[in-house]
């Protein structure tokens, strides 16, 4: 499978995402300025990638900075902790990187091997975890049906394999017949433009729609599941995941349609009561005066652009992590995963 982020002698590679469908590039970064900014303009992004390339900056910042890395260390930190603010994966894979940086601070050498060590586990371990998302998840799913998904929590969202599309190839492999209707996903477009594109990659049956349909759908009896994946869990089960997503839940809910959110503990926020905690990214307007390159709204246009919305928990069926799949009451589920 393509790499979505990839360390390779002291330098980190990602596959170019504002360009999919129509080229597939892979970016070089040299530095942690690079990366972070690769974050913040959606080179790459989907939660649990944004975590690994969080960790990958932060290596890399380290390993650039030499003689002056107890110096340089806190600005590498604050430059990549403000990238995006809803992902909690990338604050968890900080943090991570952090403890390694506490423990080995006085030692330049053995840390930068550390940290470059710690960023390609990091990695390494997403998609195992994806892996083990997909097993207990495609249980959920019968062969023959058709399942929605929101935004892209697939490969390209993760060091690979996936979340949500994790679920949908756990089921294929598993000899199940999974058909996808992907929501386009505006502003971004990231159901029409990498959801389509990865499981066309995969040969798993897709069909595109956009957002405004999907009630259309469930009204006619032709969507039997939705799984998408989640920026941000709180400790009761709210869901941050692409704007839109709450909408669909309604509609599920509505249609008696399952809903379920596929994310890995590392988007568990146990520190979070609740999802009215969770902070919502605004993005800049051009994202919605525009079609891509195409102007649909004048310059002076007032605009909203949250990137997120939150799905309270009451609208969820089951969290499906690789701890397990969690039921309601989730305040208690999701405990017991984090105590187990
Ligand atoms: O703004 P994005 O593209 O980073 O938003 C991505 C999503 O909302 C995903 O559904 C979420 O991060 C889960 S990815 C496994």
């Amino acid at each position: 499978m393509y790499p979505v982020i990839e360390w390779k002698n002291d330098k980190v590679y990602m596959l170019d995402q504002r360009l999919l469908p129509v080229e597939e590039v892979m970016i070089e970064h040299s530095n942690y300025r690079e990366v972070a900014a690769s974050i913040k303009d959606m080179v790459i992004r989907g939660a649990p990638a944004i975590g690994v390339a969080a960790a990958m900056g932060m290596a890399l910042g380290i390993v650039n900075a030499g003689e002056d890395y107890l110096k340089e260390y806190p600005v590498i930190h604050k430059t990549i902790a403000e990238t995006r603010p809803t992902a909690v994966n990338l604050f968890w894979a900080l943090d991570r990187m952090d403890k390694l940086f506490q423990q080995y601070k006085d030692d330049y050498q053995v840390l930068r091997a550390k940290m470059i060590e710690e960023a390609q586990q990091i990695d390494r371990d997403d998609v195992e975890i994806n892996r083990k998302i997909g097993e207990n998840g495609h249980v959920v799913l019968k062969s023959g049906q058709t399942v929605l998904t929101h935004c892209n929590a697939g490969a390209l969202a993760t060091a690979g394999y996936g979340t949500a599309l994790g679920v949908v190839r756990g089921a294929v492999e598993n000899g199940k017949k999974i058909s996808v209707i992907a929501d386009e996903t505006r502003p971004y477009l990231q159901g029409a433009r990498l959801t389509v594109w990865e499981l066309q990659q995969d040969n798993i049956p897709v069909t595109l729609i956009t957002d405004n349909m999907a009630g259309y759908f469930m009204s006619k009896g032709k969507i039997d599941a939705v799984i998408v994946g989640a920026d941000r869990i709180a400790a009761n089960g709210d869901a941050a995941n692409k704007i839109g997503t709450y909408s669909v839940a309604i509609l599920a809910k509505y249609h008696n349609i399952p809903f379920y959110v596929a994310a890995p503990k590392s988007t568990i926020d146990i520190t979070l009561e609740s999802g009215v905690q969770i902070p919502i990214e605004e993005r800049a307007k051009e994202e919605v005066i525009f079609f891509r390159e195409q102007r649909i709204a004048r310059e002076e246009t007032e605009v909203f652009n949250p990137a997120f919305d939150v799905t309270p928990n009451h609208l969820i069926t089951a969290i499906i992590t690789e701890a397990g799949v969690v039921y309601p009451d989730f305040k208690t589920g999701i405990a017991r995963i984090f105590n187990s």
